[in-house]
Parts: structure tokens; sequence; C-alpha cells
């Protein structure tokens, strides 16, 4: 049986014709819509290299099934920079060299933006270690990143004032 959802992903809606129930977003995003930039690492919720937005919170798509998400608002990667600019995380992670081989770089930042949004981590390393505990770096850069989320949550307040 095939099942229509719509999705907005990246601004832009999609409507999309699933042939299995079981898909997760993960490989809706990657296989179905090319949306290659959301990784997939451990496939099982362990690594947080798939994490996207979902209606503005951050999510392990390898977890969440298309269908369950129908008329959702999803935002990749691919979706956070506006024209040639980059969003401020991503200037922050380059900034304070928050990557190595950059795997697992689409995912933090995607769950860099959702804690961000959450605020709840401040200018607490601390919390920002235990908010970006969900996301894995098998490169160890996990002293650049929280730099650079402590420097992206600067530029964000800054902003606000
Ligand atoms: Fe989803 Fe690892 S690929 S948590
Ligand atoms: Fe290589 Fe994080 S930069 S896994």
């Amino acid at each position: 049986m095939i099942h229509s959802i719509s999705l907005t992903v990246n601004g832009a809606r999609r409507e999309i014709e699933l042939n299995d129930p079981r898909v997760t977003l993960l490989d809706l995003l990657r296989e179905r819509l090319q949306l290659t930039g959301t990784k997939k690492g451990c496939d099982r919720g362990q690594c947080g290299a798939c994490t996207i937005l979902v209606d503005g919170k951050r999510i392990n798509s390898c977890l969440a099934l298309a269908i369950s998400h129908d008329g959702a608002e999803i935002v990749t990667i691919e979706g956070i920079a506006r024209g040639d600019q980059l969003h401020p995380v991503q200037a922050a992670f380059i900034a304070c060299d928050g990557f190595q081989c950059g795997f697992c770089t689409p995912g933090q930042i995607m769950s860099a933006i959702g804690l961000m949004c959450e605020d709840q981590a401040g200018d607490d390393p601390e919390r920002i270690r235990e908010g970006m505990s969900g996301n894995l770096c098998r490169c160890g850069a996990y002293a650049g990143i929280v730099d650079a989320v402590l420097e992206a949550q600067a530029s964000q307040t800054e902003d606000k004032q």
C-alpha cells in the first residue's frame, strides 16, 4: 500500500509517496530527496550524526518514521545558510576548529542550533557539554565543539542586545 505524506523541507513543500511505512526520515532525506548532508553513523540512535530539526526540535532522524511526521517542518544542514552567508553556528565551528574529519559535524551543528533554541545551556561549558552529549565525535574534537557553541551563543546574545 502506498502512503502519501507532505513535508516542508528547508522551506520547500514536498509531496512524497512511501511504498514502505517503515522508511525513516534519515533514509527519506538521503535516498529520496538527495539531502546527503545528514549523516548515517550508527542508524540506531547512539551517535547523533543524523540530527535534524523537526518542528523546531532536534531529533535523531534514524529513529523517526517518516510516516509519523506527515505535515512536519524539517530543517537539515543544507537549509541553514542564507545564500552564501553561513549560519552563525557554521561560522563558529570553522572559527573554533570544531571538527576534524567532519563526519559528525552536520549533526553537531544541528544539535547546537537545537540546544540554542531550547535556551537551556547559556554560556556554561558544562551544560553545553551535557546538552551536546548525544552527539559523538570519533575524532575527539569536543573542545573545539564546545568553544564553537559558546561563540555562537555569544554572537546570538550580542544580536539580541
Ligand atoms: Fe542516528 Fe547515529 S545515525 S543516532
Ligand atoms: Fe570526525 Fe567528529 S570531526 S567524527
